[in-house]
């Protein structure tokens, strides 16, 4: 007998059990996003503001976030999960920066932020966001300071051949499913099936090994995702540590949230728990 395809829902009950019903309750609301200051116009200083400080954005605040000063935005808009994610690289102020898959950009902003002096290289595949990513960092970033910001257009998974052992701190912010996105998109939504997050993970993998070629020793790597598929999570890192658990070890931040939980490997914030994500992190040490 032919077996059933097993759809979205029912993938999922069985990964979250009872806590499904609340959580794809929460994806099918809108995103909530929060006001950040633009580090590079606003005060008081962008590293010592906390990320619990951050009003919600509402339409009613379009105005507000399309002020300009000297012609930089003064605010960004984006979900607080993001930003604790890319603060999560904890990067220093002469690092030399990856961000493996950087457009639209958003994490690339609070990356940049902590860079006084070192150089942050912004990756990006498709040309299309690429030019979105040029615009973000013209429309955020002061014209001297740029300089230090380099835009690439390869493929993330040759750049641990073609850089070996150079970059001090990696994000590999992988494509993946997006469930949320794909939830509020019926006609995607039935496309689904469980080979998209297999393929998905398989791609993540080999851009995650080449972020481990790419990095320094005493390097560090964030590896993130907005899927809420373990697969496409947890199970990368989990790979990667049994196949190439001799140069690389699992190295968490100390975050404190309410809105972080704990995986096994890394760290996720969902939107049944708080009002931000999904998105799910992982960070790690290069021996
Ligand atoms: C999750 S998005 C990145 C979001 C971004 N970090 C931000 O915070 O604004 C993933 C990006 O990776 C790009 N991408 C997909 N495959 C890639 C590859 N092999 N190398 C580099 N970038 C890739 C996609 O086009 C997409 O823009």
């Amino acid at each position: 007998m032919k077996k059933e395809k097993i759809n979205f829902e029912q993938y999922f009950s069985e990964v979250y059990g009872e806590r499904w019903a609340q959580l794809s309750t929460a994806l099918k609301n809108p995103s909530k996003q929060v006001i950040r200051p633009n580090g590079f116009v606003s005060q008081p200083a962008k590293t010592t503001q906390k990320t619990t400080d951050f009003p919600f954005y509402t339409s009613e605040k379009n105005q507000m976030v399309q002020e300009l000063s000297d012609g930089l935005k003064k605010y960004y808009v984006m979900d607080l999960a993001s930003i604790i994610c890319a603060q999560s690289l904890e990067v220093g102020p002469a690092d030399f920066v990856l961000d493996m898959c950087a457009a639209p950009g958003g994490k690339s902003l609070i990356l940049f932020e902590h860079l006084n002096q070192g150089q942050l290289w912004c990756n990006e595949l498709s040309a299309a966001r690429r030019q979105k990513l040029k615009n973000v960092i013209r429309e955020y970033i002061p014209e001297d300071q740029r300089e230090r910001i380099f835009i690439k257009g390869k493929d993330g998974s040759r750049y641990g051949l073609i850089h070996p052992d150079t970059f001090d701190k990696i994000l590999v912010d992988a494509p993946c499913s997006g469930e949320r996105h794909l939830l509020h998109n019926p006609k995607e939504l039935e496309k689904w099936s469980p080979k998209r997050t297999k393929r998905l993970a398989a791609n993540q993998y080999s851009l995650l090994c080449s972020a481990l070629l790419a990095c320094k020793s005493g390097g560090h790597i964030v590896y993130s995702t907005c899927s809420i598929s373990p697969q496409e999570n947890d199970e990368v890192i989990k790979k990667l540590l049994n196949k190439k658990g001799h140069a690389v070890v699992l190295d968490r931040p100390t975050i404190h949230h309410a809105s972080v939980e704990k995986t096994e490997f890394g760290m996720q914030i969902l939107p049944d728990q708080s009002e931000h994500g999904p998105i799910y992190f992982s960070r790690l040490l290069k021996k």
